[in-house]
C-alpha cells in the first residue's frame, strides 16, 4: 500500500510547486521511490501541439521523476483560470472516476505519493466538487503551503480549519518565504503554531527559481537544511 500526502495552499501562487517540488526530491534522493500528482492543471504552455503542464515539468526535472507528464497530470488547461471555468471554456468535462482511475494507476508503481492541489482548498474542480472532495475521495492527510507575510494567519488558520470541520486531517504547515529577520514573519510562526497546535516549519526567500523556466536555484541544498525526510513519512498516510 502506498503512503500519501496531498500539499494545500492557502491561496494560489503561495510556493505550492516550489515546496512540493522539494519535497519530491527530499524523498527521492534519499530512495524513497515516490512520485508527483497534480490531477488538474490550468496555464499549461503549448508546445509542439501538445499542452505541456508547467508545474508538473518542474516537479519531474526536480525530483527526476521517471513517469510521463500526461500520467502525473491527466487534465491540463492553458487557459490560467479556476479549473472548473478552464474546462468550461475549452469543453472538456473533467471526470473525478479519470482521476482516481490515474491516481491508482501510480499508486501501483510508487510507494510514495505527493499531491498538488490547485489554488486552495475551496475551489472547484466542476460544479458541486470541490478540492476538498478530491482530498477525501484520495483518501490523503494535508499539509497546508501558506505565505509567511501580512495575512498569513487569517488564510492559514481558514484552511487549516475548514480542512479539519469536513473531516480531512492536518498534518502541518509550511510558511514559505520566511525571513527570520522579520518580526511579522516570527510572530506569524509563533501564532500560527498556537491556534493550530500544529508543527510549523518555514522555508526562505529562494534566489534564482522560476517554476515557468526550470529554474531551480538553491531549492535542493534549502530544502535539506529546512526539512527532514523523517517528518515527511510521518505525515504521510496510507492511502
Ligand atoms: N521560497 C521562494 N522563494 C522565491 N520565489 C519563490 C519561492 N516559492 C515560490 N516562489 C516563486 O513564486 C511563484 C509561485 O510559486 P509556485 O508556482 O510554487 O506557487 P503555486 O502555489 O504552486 O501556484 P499555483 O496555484 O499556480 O499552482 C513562482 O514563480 C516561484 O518561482
Ligand atoms: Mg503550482
Amino acid at each position: 500500500m502506498s503512503k500519501g500526502l496531498f500539499i494545500i495552499g492557502t491561496d494560489t501562487d503561495v510556493g505550492k510547486t516550489v515546496v512540493t517540488a522539494g519535497l519530491i526530491h527530499l524523498l527521492r534522493s534519499k530512495n524513497y521511490d515516490a512520485c508527483y500528482f497534480k490531477p488538474v492543471l490550468s496555464g499549461a504552455a503549448f508546445k509542439n501541439g501538445q499542452f505541456i503542464p508547467g508545474d508538473t515539468n518542474f516537479v519531474k526535472t526536480l525530483g527526476d521523476i521517471p513517469e510521463s507528464l500526461e500520467n502525473m497530470t491527466p487534465y491540463s488547461f492553458k487557459t490560467p483560470v479556476s479549473p472548473h471555468l478552464a474546462a468550461k471554456i475549452e469543453n472538456v468535462a473533467i471526470q473525478v472516476s479519470i482521476i482516481k482511475q490515474k491516481f491508482e494507476d501510480l499508486k501501483q508503481k510508487y510507494p510514495y505519493m505527493v499531491v498538488e492541489g490547485a489554488g486552495g482548498l475551496i475551489v472547484p474542480l466542476k460544479a458541486k466538487y470541490m478540492l476538498y472532495d478530491l482530498v477525501k475521495d484520495l483518501h490523503l492527510p494535508i499539509v497546508v503551503v501558506g505565505r509567511a507575510g501580512l495575512g498569513t494567519i487569517n488564510h492559514t488558520l481558514l484552511t487549516v480549519r475548514y480542512a479539519q470541520s469536513v473531516g480531512i486531517k492536518v498534518k502541518g504547515i509550511i510558511l514559505n518565504g520566511y525571513d527570520s529577520s522579520n518580526k511579522c514573519h516570527l510572530d506569524n510562526k509563533k501564532t500560527i503554531k498556537e491556534l493550530t497546535k500544529l508543527s510549523v516549519l518555514t522555508i526562505p526567500k529562494l534566489k534564482d527559481i522560476n517554476v515557468e523556466k526550470i529554474q531551480l536555484g538553491n531549492l535542493k541544498n534549502i530544502i535539506k537544511e529546512n526539512l527532514d525526510v523523517k517528518t515527511l513519512i510521518e505525515w504521510m498516510e496510507p492511502c
